[in-house]
C-alpha cells in the first residue's frame, strides 16, 4: 500500500460506516456532551513521513475526553520514568472506566493510568512537578498538533467540574489509602481542562505522532519520549486503552487504541502512521460504534496489524 491510496481508503470507509452513525448513544452524564449532534464522522491519518489524509467532518472539533490520558502519561513518564510505577498499575482492569470497587479492593492502587482513577493519580504525580499544569498539558498539545490556537472548551470542562462526584470519590479514595498528595478538586480540576481540549482528527493525529515515530515528534523533531517509552506506551494502550473492551478492540483491529467519551479512537501503527476517528454515538462500554467499526475497516483494507 503506497501513501498515496490512504486517501481513497479514508473515503470508501467514510461511505460505508454511515448507517452505524445513527446507532450510538452520545454520553448524556455530563450535561454539555449529551449537546453534541451524534450523526457526525470524521478520520484523519498521520504518517510518520508527514503526511496527512482526511476525510469527513475534517474540521470539527471535538472534545478529547480520555484521549488526554496518554499525554497525561507521556508528561508524567518524562518527569518520573519508572518511579510513576509506584501509583499506579500496569494491568488491565476488566471493569469500566469509572469503576470505584477495583480500587477499594486493590488499596487505592489503580490498575492502569488510562482508566479515570489511574489518570487522575497521573495528574495528581503531575500537579508535584508541574507548576502550571494545564498551561503545559495546553502548550504540548498545541506544539505537537501544529496549531497554536488550540483552547479549551471551558462549558465542557465546568460542566464535568459540576458533575465531578464519581471521579472525586475515586481520588478521596485513594487518598485515604496515601496515594494522594495534593487537593482533590484542584487536581480534578486540571483533569477535567485536559479532557475538555479541543482538537479535529488531523490535529490529534499529528498531536500523537511521536507513538508511531519511536517517541519523536516528526514535525518539530522532539523527543517526547524515549524509543523504550514509547513501545512501553504503546503496549499499555494495546492491553488497557479500550478499558473492559481491550479485548475486542485489539481482537478487530489489531492496534494500540486510545477511546474517549466524546467519540473519539486514537490509533497507532508503530513506524507507520497514527489515525484519529472521531464519531459520538457510544457503545455501551463508551467507545464510539462508527469508529470502532472504521478503525476495523481500516485494518481490513490495509491488512495492517502490529502483528
Ligand atoms: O472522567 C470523565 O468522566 C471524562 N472526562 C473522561 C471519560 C472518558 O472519556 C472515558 N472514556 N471512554
Amino acid at each position: 500500500m503506497v501513501n498515496s491510496d490512504y486517501q481513497q481508503v479514508l473515503n470508501e470507509i467514510t461511505a460505508e460506516v454511515q448507517p452505524l452513525l445513527s446507532q450510538g448513544k452520545v454520553a448524556d452524564y455530563i450535561p454539555a456532551l449529551a449537546e453534541v449532534k451524534a450523526n457526525q464522522f470524521s478520520m484523519a491519518i498521520h504518517t510518520t513521513d508527514g503526511e496527512t489524509f482526511c476525510a469527513g467532518d475534517c474540521s470539527e472539533r471535538f472534545t478529547i475526553q480520555s484521549v488526554s490520558k496518554v499525554m497525561t502519561l507521556t508528561l508524567a513518564l518524562q518527569r518520573y520514568g519508572d518511579e510513576l510505577w509506584q501509583r499506579v498499575g500496569k494491568e488491565p482492569s476488566g471493569t469500566a472506566f469509572n469503576s470505584l470497587t477495583q480500587l477499594e479492593f486493590e488499596k487505592g492502587l489503580p490498575r492502569n493510568p488510562f482508566i479515570n482513577a489511574g489518570a487522575i493519580v497521573t495528574c495528581d504525580a503531575l500537579y508535584n512537578r508541574l507548576s502550571a499544569p494545564m498551561h503545559s498539558m495546553l502548550e504540548t498539545f498545541r506544539l505537537l498538533s501544529g496549531n497554536p490556537a488550540i483552547v479549551i472548551d471551558k462549558k465542557v470542562a465546568n460542566s464535568e467540574y459540576d458533575f465531578r462526584h464519581r471521579n472525586a470519590a475515586m481520588a478521596h479514595l485513594m487518598k485515604s489509602f496515601d496515594n494522594f498528595d495534593n487537593e482533590v478538586d484542584d487536581v480534578l480540576w486540571a483533569y477535567f481542562n485536559f479532557c475538555a481540549i479541543e482538537l479535529n482528527c488531523v490535529e490529534l493525529a499529528k498531536a500523537y505522532n511521536f507513538l508511531a515515530n519511536k517517541g519523536v515528534d516528526n514535525t518539530t523533531g522532539k523527543v517526547v519520549l524515549t524509543n523504550r517509552q514509547s513501545k512501553q506506551l504503546n503496549s499499555l494502550l494495546f492491553t488497557s486503552g479500550l478499558y473492559d473492551a481491550a479485548g475486542d478492540f485489539g481482537y478487530r483491529v489489531g492496534m494500540p487504541g486510545k477511546s474517549g467519551v466524546s467519540g473519539t479512537i486514537l490509533a497507532v501503527l508503530p513506524n507507520k502512521f497514527t489515525v484519529a476517528v472521531w464519531s459520538p454515538g457510544l457503545n455501551s462500554f463508551g467507545n464510539s460504534v462508527a469508529g470502532i467499526a472504521a478503525l476495523e475497516l481500516l485494518s481490513e483494507k490495509l491488512d495492517i496489524s502490529i502483528f
